[in-house]
């Protein structure tokens, strides 16, 4: 039987969900770790593929890492002597191994990293990564799929994002951390997840400033020290809890979740017709109206999170008129609309806008996943769909949500996984 997610749509969802330590952070700080030489101690950590992946690349560099998957605690033992290659299989398998680049050059000197695949919602460059190494004194030859890059030693210096690209400003933002002297960062990424990087490092002894606005310092020292650190909340699945509230017109209170790091998402959830209150660490959504058509742009963070972009055409397929989404952060993440147009929406892509003509109702039909992110759109959209919907290519879901289809089971939905 293959691994399939089943919903029987037409629950109202109503109940409490607790959102996991957040993937995007996890996985920079994972790679951060390498900086030190000695114990890094992470709780709140997700048990996701991503995850494991990256305890993988940590391993096969020489650090020993060992994951208490019940108490989502990481311990992670970096040694003197680092190995310098990160495997082609696991780079392969996850871009985010690329972000042992900047780390493994900060302690080595060296670090040879395959060049991470593309994937399906673009072919995902790192020419910024690459621009800001180099400044930063590195040299960088690529071939044979790899990239190997080396730096006798890694001088501050000021580098110019001409995109904020997230993992671009954390690679940079780890190099810089055991350079001589000053980086200044401009046009940095501002996302949450960054500024949690740049805590962890602060916290091994390391001096970034500015980590959250579009400059950030970063002043070399000569050493840092493990630590025990608590990664941030994940504002991506609670937000996908959240429009699963939306999308059934239940009654959700999503915990362990920083309402500030999904301004963008409240504000436009309102627009829609959901009531939102906010609290300490706790959102809680309901919506009884109309739900009403928005436009929504995705843009780097404080903007509207592109991770959410399709969990959103999801809900605005059932919205009453025309809604735009505009898709700014990556050239093709609209495969989704493909798989919700076989459940009934009415979706035009014009470029990097989809034009999304709300309907009364979707159907449930037999759909796939094309990136995490859409398989979890098209579970959402099952849950409001008629009758019953299986979603398959389930890895993609299991890459950035614990146990998914078991917590919208808990909030009463009708969803197995078989
Ligand atoms: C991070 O990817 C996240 N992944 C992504 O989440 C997220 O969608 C993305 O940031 C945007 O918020 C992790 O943090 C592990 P980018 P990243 O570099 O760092 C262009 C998920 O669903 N670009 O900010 O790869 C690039 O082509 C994943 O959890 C360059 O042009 O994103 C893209 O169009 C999906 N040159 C844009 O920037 C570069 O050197 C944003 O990419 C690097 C990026």
């Amino acid at each position: 039987m293959k691994d399939i997610i089943a919903v029987e749509g037409g629950v109202k969802l109503s109940g409490e969900v607790r959102a996991e330590g957040a993937k995007n952070a996890c996985l920079p700080i994972m790679a951060a770790s390498l900086l030190c030489e000695g114990r890094v101690v992470l709780q709140e950590v997700p048990p996701l593929e991503d995850v494991l992946t990256m305890c993988k690349v940590l391993n096969a560099l020489g650090a020993r890492t060992k994951y208490d998957k019940r108490q989502k605690k990481l311990q992670i033992e970096t040694p003197a002597v680092l190995k310098t290659k990160a495997p082609y299989n696991l780079v392969r398998k996850m871009r985010a191994s690329f972000l042992v680049l900047g780390p493994l050059l900060a302690r080595t000197g060296r670090a040879g990293v395959s060049l991470p695949g593309g994937c399906a919602i673009g072919i995902r460059p790192i020419d910024l990564h690459l621009k800001g190494l180099k400044a930063l004194g590195a040299e960088v030859i690529i071939g044979h799929g790899y990239i190997e890059t080396v730096a006798a030693k890694i001088c501050g210096e000021r580098v110019y994002l001409d995109f904020p690209s997230v993992g671009a400003t954390e690679n940079i933002m780890m190099a810089a951390a055991l350079a001589e002297g000053t980086t200044v960062i401009e046009n940095a990424a501002e996302e949450p997840e960054v500024v949690d990087l740049a805590r962890f490092i602060n916290a091994m002894g390391g001096r970034v400033s500015g980590a959250g606005t579009d400059t950030v310092s970063i002043h070399g020292v000569a050493s840092l020290k493990g630590v025990e650190y608590t990664v941030i909340p994940d504002r991506i699945e609670a937000g996908t809890f959240m429009i699963a509230a939306a999308i059934t017109g239940g009654s959700v209170t999503v915990k362990n979740i920083i309402p500030a790091h999904l301004t963008a998402l409240i504000a436009k959830l309102r627009e829609v017709g959901c009531e939102i209150e906010e609290d300490e660490g706790i959102i809680h959504i309901f919506r009884e109206g109309p739900i009403r058509a928005v436009d929504v742009k995705t843009l780097p963070y404080p903007g509207f999170p592109t991770d959410l972009q399709s969990p959103m055409m999801a809900l605005l397929s059932l919205a009453k008129g025309a809604s735009v989404i505009t898709e700014t952060v990556f050239e093709n993440r609209f495969m989704h609309a493909d798989e919700l147009r076989r459940m009934g929406a009415q979706i035009k892509i014009e470029g990097n806008s989809a034009i999304i003509t709300g309907r009364e109702k979707l159907y449930g039909a037999p759909v796939r996943a094309t990136d995490l992110r859409a398989g979890a759109a098209l579970v959402l959209a099952g849950l409001a769909a008629e009758g019953r919907t299986e979603v398959g290519a389930l890895y993609h879901i299991d890459r950035g949500y614990f146990r998914f289809a078991e917590k919208l089971a808990a909030l009463g939905a009708r969803i197995r996984r078989l």
